[in-house]
């Protein structure tokens, strides 16, 4: 169990495109239904990308949101740590071209790249770093573009996700009791496969044969996936109350990545966590891969539904396979 780490979240933000793609819509792509999709997974509709929009101008907008929230110039940052496995461009980091749109160019930044669980993961960095007092101001984005990345013409896949946009300033405590109480960062690199983009890397360059093929889009097990996370859903936030031996009357909410609403509702189910702990938006936004907490952190912020003082636990799984899970007095 490692020590609690003194750290606060001083504001979010998040945004998600004016685009909506429904489930009737998918209806003219494949063979598919919206009754199907809703049982399967709970999504009815997910947010799409203008020609316009990718990833950067995302992040732009989430990280503006967040910076207003904290009452922070971009100039006060000390780093930035941006979440994607969808950057607008290869190189270089999204964080530093996010730094400059935001017009403090010399903040320094890098990307994470843990897929869905990744804004978990850079939440758990920064936190690590505000504590040890390397850093007073930490943004972290969780940005995607998932309808760029899924292969339009899989049903089994394509339904499942959206794109959007989180963040969140973490900063020096302003409490003594403002804590990241327990975090965790996992994988399981031997299923990596599991869920990949065969080309596009330098293994296999891009060329007219990847893409005929459609190797440049993402390839997924669903059925496994499904079932390593429905374990290791429940699993993450039975390990956070052991650990910190706090019980589910301790934690405000649950934030959980929106894979699947049938893994959220079994882990809920197995744990007897009540239905008003645990915050769930996939119906409206699908899975936007890490940028999914952040949204939902946000959401769930702005309706009261946490609050100072207030115990969050943030828990995500994604490709990799990868796991973390955060739990924030905050
Ligand atoms: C993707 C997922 C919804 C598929 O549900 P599933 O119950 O596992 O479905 P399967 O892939 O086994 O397919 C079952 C049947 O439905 C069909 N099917 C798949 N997608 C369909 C769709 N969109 N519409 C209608 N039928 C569909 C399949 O062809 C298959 O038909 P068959 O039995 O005749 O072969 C589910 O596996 C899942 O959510 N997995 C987790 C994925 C995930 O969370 N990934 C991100 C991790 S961060």
């Amino acid at each position: 169990m490692n020590q609690p780490l003194s750290m606060g979240i001083r504001g979010t933000g998040r945004y998600v495109p004016a685009g909506l793609l429904t489930n009737r819509d998918l209806e003219s792509y494949f063979e598919t239904s919206d009754e199907w999709i809703t049982t399967r997974t709970g999504v009815k509709e997910r947010r799409m990308v203008s020609a316009a929009e990718n990833t950067l101008t995302m992040a732009i907008r989430a990280a503006r949101d967040a910076l207003e929230d904290a009452g922070l110039s971009a100039s006060e940052l000390d780093l930035i740590i941006c979440s994607t496995v969808t950057p607008a461009y290869p190189l270089p980091s999204t964080a530093n071209m996010l730094a400059d749109a935001l017009g403090a160019p010399q903040v320094p930044g890098f990307d994470v790249a843990a897929a869905c669980a990744g804004f978990v993961y850079a939440v758990c960095l920064a936190a690590t770093q505000v504590h040890a007092g390397a850093q007073s101001n930490v943004l972290v984005v969780g940005a995607e573009t998932m309808t760029r990345l899924a292969d339009r013409e899989d049903r089994a896949s394509y339904i499942l996700f959206g794109d959007g946009a989180g963040a969140a300033v973490l900063s020096t405590a302003t409490r003594p009791d403002q804590q990241m109480l327990y975090f965790n960062m996992g994988a399981d690199g031997s299923q990596a496969k599991l869920i990949w983009v065969p080309a596009g890397g330098s293994a296999e360059p891009a060329s007219t044969k990847t893409v005929n093929e459609r190797l440049h889009v993402m390839k997924m097990k669903g059925r496994e996936v499904y079932k390593f996370a429905v374990t290791r859903m429940q699993e993450e936030i039975r390990t956070a109350l052991q650990a910190t031996g706090l019980t589910i009357d301790d934690v405000t909410l649950v934030v959980p990545h929106q894979s699947n609403l049938r893994i959220i509702e079994s882990a809920r189910d197995r744990l007897g966590i009540p239905a008003e702990k645990v915050f769930v938006n996939i119906e409206r936004l699908g899975n936007t891969s890490s940028a999914s907490v952040a949204i939902a952190l946000d959401e769930a912020r702005e309706a009261k539904r946490i609050g100072p003082g207030n115990v969050v636990l943030i828990t995500a799984i994604g490709a990799g396979l990868v796991w973390s899970t955060a739990m924030i007095r905050l």
